[in-house]
Parts: C-alpha cells; sequence; structure tokens
C-alpha cells in the first residue's frame, strides 16, 4: 500500500469512513427553478462517490430563505426533498457517506435576493448602503430552529451526516467572530459570549438528528485583522470537541476578495497552507478527529498531512473537481494517472459568472451525466491524425485512443508539450508543469503513435489517410515591428536561460503572460518593469487569479507596472515609450522581453484536405488558455 495513513479507516461520530479522504463542501449550483438539484448536480456528486473519497459533501445549502446570499443558493424544503434525496442515493449507492452543509448569510445575506433585511450579529451599514439588523433573542431561536429543522430534514431525506459551515465570514463565525461580533448581551464580548450561538445551534441540531448521526463542523483562522485569531479559534474547537464528530479546519473569508483567495488558495500561495493550524487544533482537542482543507493536491501531500500527525483527515475540493477519481488511483498506487488541479480558479469564478461548474483541466467536471451517454467506445474505429503535441493535442489523442481509435500524434518540434514546456523553467508554475507531465504521460501509456519532429503537410496527409484530422497546431508570439525588437526576446524562452538575462528587465506587454513572467524574472532579485498599453494588466484573468497575483505583486518591490504606455522603440539603454499626452518616456532595462499576445498558426491550407472529419483545436481554432485546448480537444475527440 503505497498510501498506508491515507487508507486507514476512521470512525466519525457512528459511522466509518472507508478512507481518510473527504470531498470538501462545494456547491455547483446547477439547479431547477424551484432550486431542487438537477441531473448535472445528481451526476457531479455521484462521479465524486465513484471515485473512492470515503464522505461526498453536498455544498452550501442555506437553512432558511433569509440565509440566501445569490438566487443560485439550492432550496432544501418540503417540497424539493425528493429531488435531494436523489443526489444522497446517488452518492450512497457508490460506498461514500452523503452529508449535506448546512449555512446561512447572515450579514453577508443579500436583501435582493430574499426579500428581508439581512440578519447578523450587529446592526450596521454595509459599505453598500445595505441595512443588517442584530437578530435578537427572538430571531436567534429562530435561526437556531431553522439550523436544527434542516439538518431534521437532511437525515430524512437520506444525508448520512450534515457538516455546520462555521467558518468563511458566514453566520456561525460572523457570532464567533470578534470582528463581526461586538454585542454587549450574553452573545458578545468574551469568547464563551461569542460563541453561545454556535453552541446553541451545534445542541438543536444534535436534539434533531441524533446521538450516532455525524455532526461536522467546519472552522477556520478569518485571517483579517481583528478577526478569529488561533487562540479563540483553538478555544472554540476545546468547547466543541464532545459535541460534534469532526472538526474540519478552514481559513479565509468568503465576504471579502483579499481573504477569499485565502480561502481558495491560488497558484501564488503555498500548499497545505492549513495544516500548521489543524495541528495546533489537533494537539489541543482529544474527543474529536480534525480534519484539514486547502491546497492539498495529490496523495503524497495528503499522506504526508497524516503521517506527520498534522490532522486525522484530509479535505479536497478543487483536486477532486479536477480529478474525482484521485482517491480511487491513489488506492491503487497510480498517482500519475491523476489530472492534477491547477488552482486556476477557473471553477469557482466560473460558477459565479457563468452559472456552470467547469474545471479548466477535466471536460466532465459538471457535465458527467450527459457525457457519460456517450463516452462509449467509439462504435467505428477510425484512423486519427492529430496535428500538435500541446495540452489540446495530447487531449485529442488521449481521449481519442481511449475511444478504441488508432491514433497518430505528429508533433512538429522534437518533444511534445508545445507552449507547456516553459512551466520546466518556471518555477511559479509547479501546478501547471504537473498538467503537462499528466498528459505526456498519459500519452506514452497509451497505444497512440507519437512522430516527433513531423510536420504535417497535404502530402503527409496524403501519405497517411486518416479517417480523422484533429488539427492543434497551437499559436506564435505577436510580435509587433518596433525598431530594435530583434534584440527582445519572447516572454516563454526568457526562462530559458537566465543568466543571459541582465540585472533589469523590461518586460512589454501586461496580460497575463507578461504579468507571470515579469512576477518569475522579479522573483530571481531582478528589477523588472511591465510596460502596458491599456490601464489595465491581466485583463483576461479571472478575478480570483488575478486577485492572488496582485497580491504577490505587492511582495515583490523590484517588479514595477507601467500602465498607458505604448512601446516605441527598443534601444540599447532600455524601452522607448509615448505616454497618453505624446511625451517620450524611457523605461531603463539592460534585457528587453516581450509577451504582446499569440497569433493563431494558419491552418486553411489542411482544412480544406479530404478527409472525411476535421476539427481545429485550442490556440490554432481561438487563442485562449490551456483550458480551451483540453476542453476543445477532448470534444473533438468525442465527436468521432
Ligand atoms: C467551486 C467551489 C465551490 C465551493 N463551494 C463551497 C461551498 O459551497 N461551501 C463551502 O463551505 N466551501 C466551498 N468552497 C470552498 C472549499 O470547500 C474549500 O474550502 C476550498 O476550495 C479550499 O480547498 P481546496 O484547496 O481543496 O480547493 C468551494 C470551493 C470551490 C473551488
Amino acid at each position: 500500500m503505497r498510501y498506508p495513513n491515507l487508507f486507514t479507516p476512521l470512525q466519525v461520530g457512528g459511522l466509518t469512513l472507508k478512507n481518510r479522504i473527504i470531498s470538501a463542501p462545494n456547491m455547483m449550483s446547477a439547479l431547477n427553478p424551484d432550486g431542487s438539484p438537477t441531473e448535472y448536480m445528481v451526476g457531479y456528486y455521484e462521479e465524486k462517490a465513484k471515485g473512492g473519497a470515503a464522505i461526498v459533501t453536498v455544498g452550501d445549502t442555506p437553512v432558511e430563505e433569509r440565509g440566501f446570499t445569490t438566487p443560485r443558493h439550492p432550496i432544501l424544503d418540503r417540497t424539493t426533498v425528493q429531488k435531494w434525496s436523489e443526489v444522497a442515493r446517488a452518492i450512497r449507492q457508490h460506498g461514500a457517506i452523503a452529508s449535506l452543509e448546512l449555512n446561512h448569510g447572515g450579514r453577508i445575506s443579500n436583501e435582493a435576493v430574499t426579500g428581508f433585511t439581512p440578519l447578523g450579529p450587529m446592526d450596521e451599514t454595509k459599505a453598500n448602503g445595505t441595512r443588517v439588523k442584530a437578530a435578537d433573542e427572538e430571531e436567534i431561536q429562530e435561526l437556531v430552529d431553522a439550523f436544527a429543522n434542516t439538518a431534521a430534514l437532511a437525515k430524512m431525506t437520506g444525508y448520512d451526516m450534515v457538516l455546520l459551515h462555521g467558518a468563511h465570514g458566514w453566520l456561525l463565525d460572523q457570532f464567533l467572530s470578534p470582528k463581526w461580533n461586538r454585542r454587549t448581551d450574553r452573545f458578545g464580548g468574551s469568547l464563551e459570549n461569542r460563541a453561545r450561538f454556535p453552541l446553541m445551534v451545534i445542541d438543536a441540531v444534535r436534539k434533531a438528528v441524533g446521538p450516532r448521526f455525524p455532526i461536522e463542523y467546519r472552522v477556520g483562522l478569518e485571517l483579517i485583522e481583528g478577526g478569529l485569531e488561533l487562540e479563540d479559534l483553538i478555544a472554540f474547537c476545546r468547547l466543541i470537541e464532545d459535541k460534534v464528530d469532526l472538526i474540519h479546519i478552514s481559513a479565509g473569508l468568503d465576504t471579502d476578495p483579499n481573504f477569499a483567495v485565502k480561502t481558495h488558495p491560488t497558484m501564488f500561495l503555498p500548499h497545505m497552507v492549513n495544516i500548521e493550524t489543524a495541528a495546533k487544533v489537533k494537539a489541543a482537542v482529544t474527543k474529536c478527529p480534525v480534519a484539514v482543507v486547502g491546497s492539498i493536491t495529490s496523495p503524497e501531500e495528503a499522506e504526508y498531512v497524516l503521517s506527520s500527525g498534522k490532522a486525522d483527515a484530509v479535505a479536497m475540493t478543487r483536486s477532486l473537481i479536477a480529478d474525482p477519481h484521485l482517491p480511487n488511483k491513489a488506492r491503487q498506487g497510480r498517482p500519475e494517472d491523476i489530472r492534477p488541479c491547477l488552482r486556476c480558479l477557473d471553477c469557482l469564478t466560473g460558477l459565479q459568472t457563468k452559472t456552470q461548474m467547469a474545471c479548466a483541466v477535466n471536460p466532465r467536471t459538471g457535465h458527467e451525466f450527459r457525457l457519460d451517454a456517450t463516452e462509449k467506445p467509439a462504435a467505428v474505429k477510425k484512423t486519427v491524425l492529430v496535428v500538435g503535441g500541446g495540452p489540446g493535442g495530447m487531449q485529442a489523442a488521449i481521449t481519442a485512443a481511449d475511444r478504441g481509435h488508432r491514433v497518430i500524434l505528429a508533433e512538429k518540434s522534437d518533444a511534445l508539450g508545445g507552449l507547456l514546456k516553459f512551466t520546466d523553467y518556471d518555477t511559479l508554475k509547479s501546478d501547471l508543469k504537473r498538467l503537462k507531465d499528466f498528459l505526456i504521460c498519459q500519452v506514452e501509456k497509451r497505444d497512440i503513435e507519437v512522430r516527433l519532429s513531423t510536420e504535417v503537410t497535404p502530402e503527409y496527409v496524403a501519405e497517411v489517410r486518416p479517417d480523422a484530422l484533429l488539427i492543434a497546431a497551437g499559436s506564435t508570439p505577436v510580435v509587433f515591428p518596433l525598431p530594435g525588437i530583434e534584440t527582445a526576446q519572447h516572454a516563454t524562452t526568457a526562462y530559458t536561460d537566465l543568466s543571459a538575462l541582465g540585472q533589469s528587465v523590461a518586460v512589454m506587454g501586461g496580460g497575463l503572460v507578461g504579468c507571470e513572467t515579469a512576477l518569475f524574472l522579479a522573483e530571481t532579485g531582478r528589477d523588472v518593469t511591465i510596460i502596458e498599453m491599456q490601464k489595465e494588466i491581466a485583463p483576461e484573468a479571472n478575478w480570483m487569479h488575478k486577485v492572488g497575483m496582485m497580491q504577490r505583486f505587492g511582495d515583490t518591490p523590484n517588479l514595477h507596472v507601467k500602465t498607458g504606455l505604448r512601446c516605441m522603440a527598443v534601444t540599447e539603454e532600455g524601452v522607448e515609450c509615448r505616454d497618453g499626452d505624446g511625451n517620450t518616456v524611457l523605461i531603463p532595462a539592460e534585457s528587453k522581453v516581450y509577451a504582446f499576445g499569440q497569433r493563431a498558426v494558419p491552418v486553411t491550407e489542411l482544412l480544406s484536405l479530404d478527409v472525411p472529419e476535421i476539427r481545429v483545436i485550442g490556440d490554432c481554432h481561438l487563442v485562449g488558455k490551456t483550458n480551451g485546448a483540453i476542453f476543445d480537444g477532448y470534444h473533438a475527440a468525442m465527436d468521432l
């Protein structure tokens, strides 16, 4: 057994966990108009259970209508229980424990959605002008009853346990935190008073579900000035350790972008971010096990957390969004087959902006039930020629091979990886490098004929005579014809020979590639300036990635950003620019790097060939990020 601690059972209340991996709560918002789960949602959670997690937690279910923060919140009540029971059943039927997270927005509830003035610990008027009413004793009792009633309903509906969300700035945390709770009655002031409401909720839920039904309690440091600190966190855990069955350590706040990126650590933060906090809690509590969440991204990391005694169980969200089968693959000793999470947060920001659960690296995520219908071996076996060994081409080859086709993967250069090759040099991109290595390994594991140093021409296609041509020829850097540009180098090649770069570097172009290159170079100790024509840098980044990146920029004083400057010429002294008023500005730099964007490789010649099926994938279809290439590659192969 490669991960012995990970696959040691754990007793949680009246239940035995088959392993130590918990699928942590995550909403996925695929709801019917009545707030009940759709088949997409059933399929999504079912896949996590199939993948082998011991507990599958269904995210963020408000216990009453006053607790909604978004119209995308689900509704569990007597009119929707039937659909909710299908989710529980789909989880349980694969041997996992079905858990439901109970929550309430409190002061962050959305009046426009609920029609009620939000209830919180304090009377307040928030920055956006909305009013919050301090819950009085009667209202506090109503809130307690709402948690208890919903817990009872969850049990009746077929869930095996509940998770109470006491972290991230939601109602239970609002009462516990000295930041949000400055009441002077028996619910405010001392820790015992601030803990009173959460304890009333726990007691009422316990009464509603009985002694052997597990209750998990999620709690964590808020990391904001004046927020819940370690001492109070530990003291609170000691107050609840004989009332709940599992304490779950998280961190940060959903209520503030700067702290939300700590709850959901971006690629700019370390892995396993909460394990030292968990270890301190675990050292202080003796009556119930402690789980920890936060950027635990591989079975190695999970095993380390357990074997070092820092926690009794590991909870994962994004790693199981990227690959719900991580637990089974770990049990089978196949970590190389685990599709790695990039911590890019396309999942969460996509939910917020497109109301769709999607994953940058896993095209099945959120759409399992629909794709299961087509993901069978193909009826007719075809010869498939894939052009280009970047992420899109590799994904297309993998999916086509899995569906039983004969696949030839032709790559012009002498190695697979495409644009992701630069991750071998960029230490900031270790998560992305894992994806590149995973894709290459998966290609190698399959019966795919890889032809390197092979340019696909019309003659070549005529020779191979494929039934399908999947073109993933990628993109090339845009090079603005500035005087002296030939003395500059493209961002991705700048990594490969750092010794050739001077102590000061100007990066022309403040898109995501330019920004991340500049950050990496600045972290090598160089003085780096980003020059961007627009007012904003990295507009294409999702908001969480951007906040995470800007925090890291803030920690890097030798990284400078100059916006509103148009590059005019590259000279020996630096980059000559023009500002909005027409003035010439010199950005002095020994080395000059450009990242003006990418341009699709033209593929019209291949498109007009006499091949029965042709599909264009990734950057040469539409220049974008890795997620688009993987999505295109997978679906092109699914359509064969
Ligand atoms: C798409 C998505 C949805 C989430 N929804 C919830 C939720 O409904 N309730 C909750 O308590 N946390 C939610 N979270 C936070 C996760 O449970 C977890 O704490 C966080 O993602 C850090 O863990 P990870 O690094 O393993 O992803 C969500 C996270 C993501 C990425």
